[in-house]
């Protein structure tokens, strides 16, 4: 489909979204419909539920935070553990009740479950109050097919098109208004053994980087004051373009518009981590010292078997050459516990690698089988029970690496971006290496930068106070 063509596409998806404006004030009795989004999984969700807002409110339509109240409901899903799907089916069961109240409910799933037949035919035979099944390909066909499922008079699935496009300029509402996501590509071809991600989001593909950059610059037009760049391997960004270009430049080029803002990226696959990488965060301030670099599993067996295509050295190499360039770095990381086959001396050289890279966080996961995954069909001779005790130790270092950590920031001043209130008279502001410090201050100052001295860490929990500039 050449540029052309997906102009004409999001313009009729414009004309169908004008139609429905008409069709969904009758439908609810003349008055402005109310949705209710709700979103699973990562950023990339996240992401793509900001496109299904700004279609929503394009057709006429409010949004709520309570399903009670709600005219359409949508779930957009995760796929990437058993876990998430569970909470999916869990919810989903809830709504039956709501929809019997109201028949006039419209519930529609969306994401990464749906891309998968076995799901999607789950759906369609257990939940038959659902009207309407999307996969992650035709987001941008989303008026047609609530058009479709609304005028039809019959239950819509659509799934399983992966044409390989960008469809730039689909209408977005963002949740927040000084933090916010940025995709720069979509997909995975890395296919790692256990990972069902490739598998529900098709093939990599960069968008360019004006469009990047475009809205780049518009958001921090608009006050925008951290700005993460995603993508499941922005390490490999610009592949596949007609133009030379990589991830590296591109932060570069975001890192030089005016404005006072932070950069932040995510996900950076160790394969692909560049030096270069490593030496524009360290050449430009806007870019937070904040590297999330998943290592998976410190075993060089275990990550033979996960097809991640970089050894234990090579992992610990780019982190010693980051930690040397960028004093103050913070490095995030995600790890599988129990993956098929691994024996508690293979998790042990996990634990090694923590104690030997010091990670300010961790996001942990015992290993979930995936369908059609390779890793499901492998050997899995250790126990669940076996797995949560070794999640345990795991989790146990973590805390006295973070607690340590947090100790040796008391005394010392931050910048930080206030986000939010915790509670009554105390904000959570965050520092641009991803650390959480609990200031007392009135929500006005929420959106806004400010520098805070802590005084105070209790485990991994930091209290600061905002002071003048230094
Ligand atoms: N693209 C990113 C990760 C996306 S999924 C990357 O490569 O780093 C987020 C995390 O979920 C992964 O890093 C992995 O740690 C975890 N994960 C993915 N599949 C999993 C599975 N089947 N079981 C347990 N954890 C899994
Ligand atoms: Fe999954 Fe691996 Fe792709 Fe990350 S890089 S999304 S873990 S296949
Ligand atoms: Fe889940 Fe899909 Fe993200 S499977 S982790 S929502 S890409």
């Amino acid at each position: 489909m050449s540029e052309v063509n997906i102009e004409k596409e999001l313009k009729r998806q414009e004309e169908i979204t004008d139609m429905l404006k008409d069709i969904l004030l009758l439908r609810y009795d003349n008055r402005q419909p109310l949705a209710f989004v709700h979103t699973y999984g990562c950023q990339q969700n996240v992401a793509d539920s900001e496109k299904i807002k700004g279609m929503l409110i394009n057709m006429g339509c409010a949004l709520t935070e309570d399903k009670n109240e709600a005219d359409i409901i949508i779930f957009n899903t995760c796929a990437v553990r058993e876990h998430a799907e569970d909470r999916v089916f869990g919810n989903v069961g809830q709504l039956k009740q709501l929809k019997r109240k109201k028949p006039s409910l419209l519930i529609a799933l969306c994401g990464c479950m749906m891309e998968q037949q076995h799901i999607a035919e789950k759906i369609y035979k257990s939940y038959p109050y659902v009207g309407l099944v999307f996969g992650t390909h035709v987001i941008h066909k989303f008026p047609e097919l609530l058009y479709n499922a609304v005028t039809g008079g019959k239950r819509l699935i659509e799934r399983g098109y992966d044409d390989g496009q960008i469809y730039e300029g689909i209408p977005m509402r963002r949740d927040g208004s000084f933090k916010g996501w940025l995709s720069i590509m979509y997909g995975c071809d890395n296919f790692c053994t256990y990972c069902i991600v490739p598998h529900v989001r098709g093939r990599e593909r960069s968008r360019l980087p004006e469009d990047v950059l475009g809205e780049a610059r518009s958001m921090v037009n608009a006050g925008f004051k951290d700005i993460t760049l995603l993508g499941q391997n922005v390490n490999s960004y610009g592949k596949g373009l007609d133009i030379q270009t990589d991830f590296a430049s591109l932060l570069k080029s975001a890192a030089e518009i005016d404005g006072d803002f932070w950069l932040r990226f995510m996900t950076s696959h160790p394969k692909d981590a560049s030096k270069r990488l490593i030496d524009v965060m360290a050449e430009n301030n806007k870019i937070c010292n904040h590297l999330h670099l998943p290592f998976q599993s410190g075993s060089n067996r275990v990550l033979k078997q996960m097809n991640r295509r970089y050894t234990r050295e090579k992992y610990l190499e780019i982190v010693e050459y980051a930690k040397s360039r960028i004093p103050d770095l913070s490095i995030t990381s995600d790890v599988i516990v129990g993956f098929p086959g691994e024996t508690y001396e293979e998790f042990c050289e996990t634990l090694d690698l923590i104690r030997e890279v010091k990670f300010t966080s961790l996001f942990t996961f015992i290993y979930s089988p995936r369908v059609g995954t390779p890793a499901a069909k492998f050997p899995d001779p250790i126990t669940h029970a076996e797995k949560a005790k070794w999640m345990d130790e795991l989790l146990k270092l973590q805390e006295q690496i973070a607690a340590e950590r947090c100790a040796g920031m008391v005394g010392k001043t931050y910048r930080v971006l206030v986000e939010e209130q915790a509670r009554e008279g105390v904000l959570n502001a965050r520092t641009q290496n991803n650390i959480i410090v609990e200031l007392k201050a009135e929500p006005e100052l929420i959106g806004t930068f400010q520098y805070a001295k802590v005084t105070e860490a209790r485990n991994w929990i930091l209290r600061g106070d905002i002071i003048k500039e230094p």
